[in-house]
């Protein structure tokens, strides 16, 4: 309601690359899914609050032809409280555009991964087209001159600005969702001066911590002839403002009236599903199948925290979800067969015909399946090299309303900032997240109680409707502030 407020009739526009619905076409019919995207679920309820239009690749909705003609669909299913607009692109276009520069090139360059960044010029040519094409998208739905565009993430860098040539007086709010790296580390893109230029077209310009924007200031500072208003957090830029603030990213809270099944049901299910011992202390990992989230370091701690407390082998298991994600790229590709290998490998040294420390389930899992795990689950671990933020850990928290379970979680996610209650490690440093295994796997339910309940209070209160209130805030008085200047010019 507020949000709604707040824009007061204004149109908002949302740009993402990933779509909030996949409509796929199965022999029983047309199948909604949700993809695993932490945008998406940072972004979707907020659109659902102040409706407007959602523009998206139509990537994972495999034919064009299973939504109408017009490529526009009501979303939510059976709500239809915002248009969802699909951009169908071709097969090199996806290529060069998604799997090239975004994921090959920046996903890599703003991740502190250790996995080498690859340009392409046919990658780069085909990211600028691709922006062109949603730049075109975007001015097609505007009904007026000046909608609210929220641009999201890595894969539109140049679209604030091409949105501002057509739209001088659109309201463009960009959030960069992933790291942003320092100037040294970010020089190595040759197009850094077109990405800074193309970013720089943004009203508003949001990254999840006040370091990240400290880096993308110093990178400006370091590329661009710029003026920078440190006290202000803000860059003039060919006689334009923009703002650089940080807007921590969070989830929606689940409503009072929103019931769960309850936790002893959840475990009893995910205990006879998978077939783990009966008393087991039961750790999770729910991510996407990629080599930020440190998957092979948790599985290595997990061997560890094996060695160092034997008495846990037979009863503690990791049940690790990893839902494919870009598998078209070598790197994810290897990355997951080397996961498979590892968990083998540990499984094969702790584990006998009926038991195995390490249960890998390389397959997307939708909501309610992912809320069952976490509410079966003593731990819940969160160990990526890098995150922006990560928000598996904020939907942990959300979802254990019986205030137990222990979070681990990496000093390299933004969310660390946040919630220091949780048992904080370096996914690097393996013994370090094996000693914290065994402190949570023996943390006793007082203890438990007093972090979850602080972890739950700090998450409800700061929520997603508060980040993007907050950015929305900021932009109306921007709006005003301009608006005032052109009745003044
Ligand atoms: C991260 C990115 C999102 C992206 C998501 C899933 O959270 O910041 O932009 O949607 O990963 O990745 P995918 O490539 O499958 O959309």
């Amino acid at each position: 309601q507020l949000l709604k407020t707040q824009l007061s009739g204004d149109q908002v526009i949302v740009v993402s690359n990933r779509e909030p619905y996949i409509h796929e076409k199965t022999e029983t019919g047309i199948v909604v899914k949700r993809p695993a995207s932490g945008l998406v679920t940072a972004v979707e309820p907020v659109m659902r609050a102040c409706s407007g239009t959602w523009i998206a690749h139509g990537s994972g909705s495999a034919d064009r032809d299973v939504v109408d003609a017009a490529d526009r669909v009501a979303v939510p299913p059976g709500h239809d409280d915002y248009w969802l607009r699909r951009i169908w692109l071709t097969p090199e276009e996806e290529q060069g555009y998604y799997y090239g520069f975004a994921n090959e090139g920046l996903w890599p360059l703003c991740h502190v991964a250790h996995v080498r960044p690859v340009f392409r010029e046919s990658d780069w040519q085909a990211y600028k087209e691709v922006n062109r094409r949603f730049a075109d998208a975007v001015v097609a739905e505007a009904r007026g001159d000046d909608p609210v565009v929220l641009v999201q993430d890595y894969h539109f860098a140049l679209l604030p600005a091409l949105i501002r040539e057509k739209l001088p007086r659109a309201t463009i709010l960009t959030f960069w969702h992933i790291p942003w790296p320092n100037p040294e580390s970010f020089g190595i893109c040759p197009w850094r001066r077109e990405i800074l230029q193309g970013m720089l077209g943004s009203t508003i310009l949001g990254f999840h911590t006040r370091y990240h924007c400290k880096n993308f200031i110093e990178t400006v500072d370091r590329y661009l002839e710029a003026r920078i208003e440190h006290e202000h957090s803000t860059i003039s830029y060919r006689e334009k403002d923009t703002l650089v603030e940080s807007y921590p990213i969070s989830i929606e809270w689940p409503r009072e009236d929103e019931s769960m099944p309850p936790v002893a049901q959840c475990r009893a299910n995910v205990v006879a599903r998978l077939a783990l011992p009966q008393q087991a202390c039961i750790a999770v990992g729910i991510d996407r199948f990629d080599y930020t989230k440190g998957i092979l370091e948790r599985m290595n701690a997990v061997e560890r925290f094996l060695e160092k407390h034997p008495e846990w082998v037979g009863r503690f298991v990791l049940v690790q979800v990893a839902a494919p994600t870009r598998a078209a790229l070598d790197e994810y590709r290897n990355f997951s067969l080397r996961v498979q290998e590892l968990a083998d490998r540990i499984n094969a040294r702790f584990g006998n015909g009926t038991y195995a420390p390490i249960v890998l389930l390389a397959k997307h899992h939708e909501h309610d399946a992912v809320m069952e795990l976490f509410r079966a689950a003593d731990i819940c671990l969160v160990t990526s090299l890098h995150d922006g933020m990560n928000l598996v850990c904020k939907e942990f928290v959300a979802a254990r309303d019986d205030q137990q379970g222990v979070l681990i979680l990496s000093r390299f996610a933004g969310a660390a900032r946040e919630m220091p209650e949780a048992l904080i490690v370096n996914p690097y440093h393996v013994e370090e997240t094996a000693d914290a295994l065994h402190r949570a796997a023996v943390m006793p339910p007082a203890e438990q109680r007093e972090r979850m309940a602080s972890l739950r209070s700090t998450v409800r209160e700061f929520n997603v409707f508060r980040w993007a209130g907050r950015m929305l805030a900021d932009a109306g008085r921007w709006r005003l502030r301009a608006r005032i200047e052109e009745r003044v010019r």
